[in-house]
């Protein structure tokens, strides 16, 4: 078993290995808040003002991402005024990494300053309200088909033995994301979403079942990932793209060529909903908690 030493070394030791390239002591490059992009977003890292650009395989004890289409590097800028460090491209458990190596990125997030963490990702819908190439503002989570992040020892510094999940979705965030969808006339639809370890799709018979204990969309991430942010007092807001109708309700077997189809072509509204969405976060870190 790892110990929370080993949990907190890691994260320590990818801190120092990224201040080689990063000066997060400077109050310039201080990422205020951290952004991960799920399939098909990774192109909006490409567009940002960048400061500076770190692959993951550079960082000793780093999990790297093995699916196509994952970039899997680190990428420090500037979204409006907003200083922001992004991942394009996540680790996911069904990889093989222990869930808390999962969240290990996250960890080192916050350990370089980042006090919001911005989630995103490609879904399939649960609910029949929901079409491919919607946006879904997530409003609560089902975490329960996965381990825990929290699983081991726990490391005191970082946050408290049993952390409540009351709010996982920071409200305040949320009416930003919102707002932002309004003025730009996006269509946002809101809802829970719940993961599983992946890598296989769900049979019709599961999708059946998380539409009755109250899932609106499934994917395999994310919800690991705003655990370990509340852990550690970050104000989490997460986006799902709903590339398919979980199941594969379109009558032929869903496909990851599919869901990277509709990702890829959802990609510029998403992007819009997420870059302007995060200029407005400047200053809202969880000193206004
Ligand atoms: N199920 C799980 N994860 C997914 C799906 C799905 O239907 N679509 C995109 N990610």
């Amino acid at each position: 078993m790892e110990g929370s030493m080993d949990m907190r070394e890691k994260v320590e030791q990818c801190y120092r290995q990224l201040r080689q390239s990063v000066d997060f002591q400077s109050q310039d490059f201080r990422p205020e808040a951290a952004l991960i992009l799920g399939s098909g977003l990774g192109a909006l890292a490409d567009e940002i003002e960048t400061e500076a650009v770190v692959p993951y395989r550079e960082l000793e004890g780093f999990p790297v991402s093995t699916v196509a289409g994952h970039k899997g590097r680190f990428v420090f800028g500037r979204i409006g005024g907003l200083p922001v460090v992004i991942m394009q491209g996540r680790v996911h458990y069904y990889e093989g990494y222990s869930m808390s190596d999962v969240v290990l990125p996250v960890r080192v997030m916050r350990r370089m300053g980042a006090e919001i963490l911005f989630l995103t990702n490609a879904a399939g819908g649960v609910s029949e309200k929901l079409a491919p190439g919607d946006l879904m503002l997530l409003t609560d989570q089902i975490s329960t088909f996965v381990p825990s992040p929290l699983i081991g020892k726990n490391v005191e510094e970082w946050g408290t033995r049993f952390p409540s999940m009351d709010t996982v979705y920071d409200e305040g965030l949320r009416e930003i994301i919102r707002e932002t969808a309004r003025e730009h006339r996006i269509r946002l639809q809101e809802g829970i979403y719940l993961q599983t370890t992946g890598p296989n799709y769900e049979s019709p018979a599961e999708v059946r079942m998380f539409a009755t204990l109250g899932a609106d969309a499934v994917g395999m991430s994310t919800t690991v990932e705003a655990i370990a942010a509340v852990h550690m007092g970050m104000r989490v807001c997460g986006i799902s793209c709903i590339t398919n109708m979980a199941g594969g309700a379109s009558g032929k077997p869903l496909s990851h060529e599919e869901v990277s189809e509709i990702a890829d072509r959802t990609a510029p509204l998403f992007k819009k909903l997420v870059v302007s969405s995060l200029e407005k976060m400047a200053g809202q870190g969880t000193d206004n908690r």
